[in-house]
């Protein structure tokens, strides 16, 4: 899925706007600004993506709020002295899990385009004292580090906001050393939208692309973007799915998507995933 230039512009506005204000308002939440806080109204994504005991490892103050659907830290298995880059590391949370992981002879890069979550994860890093992370700005599509500099990436359903995704795999590929391993979460369609009885532009526009629904690409589109890139070893792997009543909670076009015909409703159910994808750059 390619979008024209004025497309891509406007949706990395729309995107900005809304994690701008959705980081905002987290870290304005005083009583969401410990791991050990109960006083949220809902259990949190943090604690249900990363759990109480690695969110205990962070000083009072940090602002734990996270808009992952996964745990890439899970699936990427760091080790002592790795270089790691996150991309969309929003508040810097798995940055700074990250880099209590890869210790301190490794590093840890966040890349975001949002100023506000540049500046929470900023502020985040210095209350933790961290010392091998740098929180750099700009475009996961232009990753700003040279070739082979990390081993590797992680990230936690951000590619599927980006405009080209074939793009952000490419830099991804080329940011890696030989060897190194692409681990993320990330939203993803099982199957093919063309089975479905709806076509793909109106399911898209009934579905928010700042909420990560109308942009993702199906399992067959990622695998072939990420061996395009020049990736081997791909593998996608559904951690969760996504009803549609999920769907309409976090739907731009909610009216519309509830007045698609039953048949077309059913069919959406569970098709939308968060899957857990790994890849490698050959040695
Ligand atoms: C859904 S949030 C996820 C943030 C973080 N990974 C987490 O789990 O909390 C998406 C983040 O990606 C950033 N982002 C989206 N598209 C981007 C792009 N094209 N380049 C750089 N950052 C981007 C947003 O600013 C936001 O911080």
């Amino acid at each position: 899925m390619s979008q024209s230039v004025q497309d891509s512009t406007a949706i990395k506005a729309a995107v900005q706007k809304h994690y701008g204000d959705a980081i905002t308002l987290a870290a304005t939440k005083s009583c969401c600004g410990t791991a050990s806080s109960t006083c949220c109204s809902e259990p949190s994504t943090e604690l249900t993506l990363h759990g109480a005991e690695a969110l205990a490892t962070l000083p009072e103050g940090v602002v734990t709020a996270s808009f992952g659907c996964g745990n890439p830290l899970a699936l990427a298995s760091l080790a002592p002295g790795e270089v790691v880059l996150d991309l969309g590391s929003g508040g810097g949370l798995e940055v700074l899990l990250a880099a209590q992981r890869v210790g301190p002879t490794g590093y840890v890069y966040g890349l975001d385009m949002t100023d506000a979550m540049l500046e929470v994860a900023r502020g985040n890093a210095a209350k933790v004292g961290a010392t091998n992370v740098a929180f750099l700005k700009g475009e996961i599509e232009a990753i700003p580090l040279p070739d082979q500099t990390v081993d590797v990436i992680i990230s936690n359903c951000v590619i599927n906001l980006a405009p080209d995704k074939g793009q952000v795999l490419s830099d991804a590929f080329r940011a890696l050393k030989p060897g190194g391993r692409f681990s993320v979460s990330d939203i993803v369609f099982d199957g093919e939208l063309a089975e479905l009885p709806v076509s793909e532009a109106e399911l898209r526009a009934a579905l928010s692309w700042a909420h990560c629904f109308a942009g993702a690409l199906t399992m067959r589109e990622y695998r072939t973007l990420l061996e395009a890139a020049g990736f081997e070893r791909v593998r996608l792997e559904v951690t969760q799915r996504y009803t549609v009543a999920d769907l309409q909670s976090y739907s731009a076009g909610a009216e519309l998507l509830a007045s698609f015909p039953a048949e077309t409703v059913a069919a959406l159910d569970g098709r939308v995933t968060s899957c857990a994808i790994t890849a490698w750059r050959p040695a």
